[in-house]
């Protein structure tokens, strides 16, 4: 079995529940507490819950799947539990679930009494390539995304593709769009190799699923703290999150936030066709790719492209006022923080239309 290092913890590939008997000796810790949302309880939780039989004191946590419960109340709530049952220092927290309760949990276990020790077992794609590596941890709070929390490392990371068996097709593609950014921010061979593979059968492309999270822990080890490069992983974040708050806005079945960031992605790179002389031909080539697993949603009223437009404003990501662009001048080579008027983006947003249905 296979692992990544990192400063202070490793990231280890194989079967979870084989993973934890190696890596949590019996009488290490008071006990095993295990965060789960329902799904990942149901879902998940099968695939390791044998080998805790091996451990003397286990304890479950479930909360409601969703990014609406990524709040503090939810932490109060898991709090609450801890206290209730005299959980102590040396216990273990094992974070079994998606984005959220990674992000959560470890946000959770980081500040009750002063921090105890907690293990990723990330359970989505997106999770697994992106959200469980760069020691990022926090919650929403006043409709806004992840303001509080905090920079800390879980002891270990354990990826294990067999949790794809039970994820839904929109969640595979959701993570698939960070994957395929990781590809395009790395180097064209990576790209290259990945754009081949089928997204939905991606359990059995376990070696691609590595070499993603390894583009995210080179970004992370060079920059931890977001001083500068780690702002590359924003490629296609700026329109992306901007689409992502529109949809949030506007329907109560909003598209993912992959699928968001594909979209982003089509925006920028026909951004980078303009101001960094990305190449047109290779630029329409891949949006077109994108195009075959994420549509594309030309907008076109003027209503939703003010909003559009103050979401971007209001990305946090964003210093001032004026829009900033991670883009690329070919793949693999970034320019960090391109600025950007709202009206290149509108036309930005033609270039797409037209690359995408000119017969060509
Ligand atoms: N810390 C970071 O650096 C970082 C990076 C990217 C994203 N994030 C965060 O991650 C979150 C999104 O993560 P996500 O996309 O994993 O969302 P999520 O945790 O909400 O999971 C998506 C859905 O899939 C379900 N699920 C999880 N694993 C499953 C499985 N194996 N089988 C069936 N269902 C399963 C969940 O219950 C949920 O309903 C956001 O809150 C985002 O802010 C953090
Ligand atoms: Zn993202």
């Amino acid at each position: 079995m296979s692992h990544l290092e990192m400063p202070n913890y490793m990231i280890h590939f194989g079967q979870a529940d084989q993973l934890l008997l190696e890596l949590i000796p019996r009488e290490q810790y008071s006990k095993l507490l295990i965060l789960l949302d329902t799904n990942t309880s149901r879902d998940c939780l099968p695939l390791i819950s044998k080998k805790l039989d091996q451990y003397p004191s286990v304890q479950f946590i479930t909360i409601d799947p969703g990014e609406q419960y990524k709040t503090i109340e939810t932490c109060q709530q898991i709090w609450q539990e801890l206290l209730q049952t005299n959980t102590d220092r040396k216990a273990l927290m094992i974070n079994l679930g998606g984005g959220v309760i990674g992000d959560m949990g470890g946000f959770a276990a980081s500040t009750y009494k002063r921090g105890i020790d907690f293990i990723q077992i990330p359970t989505t794609l997106l999770s697994q390539v992106d959200a469980s590596v760069g020691g990022k941890l926090g919650v929403d709070f006043n409709k806004l995304k992840n303001v509080i929390g905090l920079f800390r490392d879980p002891k270990a990371v354990i990826i294990d593709h067999r949790f794809f068996q039970t994820l839904e097709e929109k969640e595979l593609l959701s993570g698939w769009a960070e994957m395929l950014k990781h590809a395009l921010i790395d180097s064209k061979a990576h790209w290259e190799s990945l754009q081949a593979l089928d997204p939905l059968q991606i359990a059995t492309h376990s070696d691609s699923v590595q070499n993603s999270i390894t583009v995210k822990q080179r970004v992370v080890l060079e920059d931890p703290f977001e001083a500068g490069s780690r702002k590359m992983l924003n490629f296609g974040h700026t329109y992306g999150h901007a689409y992502e708050a529109l949809e949030h806005s506007r329907t109560q079945n909003p598209a993912t936030h992959g699928a968001s960031v594909a979209q982003g992605m089509m925006i920028a790179l026909a951004l980078s066709v303009g101001k960094c002389g990305f190449d047109h031909e290779q630029a329409k080539l891949i949006i077109r790719k994108l195009h075959e697993w994420y549509t594309y949603d030309p907008i076109v009223a003027p209503e939703q492209i003010q909003l559009l437009l103050q979401f971007m404003q209001n990305d946090k990501k964003n210093e001032s006022i004026e829009l900033r662009f991670c883009l690329i001048e070919e793949i693999g080579k970034v320019q960090l923080s391109v600025p950007v008027a709202f009206d290149e983006v509108l036309e930005a947003m033609n270039t797409v239309k037209t690359m995408l249905h000119a017969d060509e």
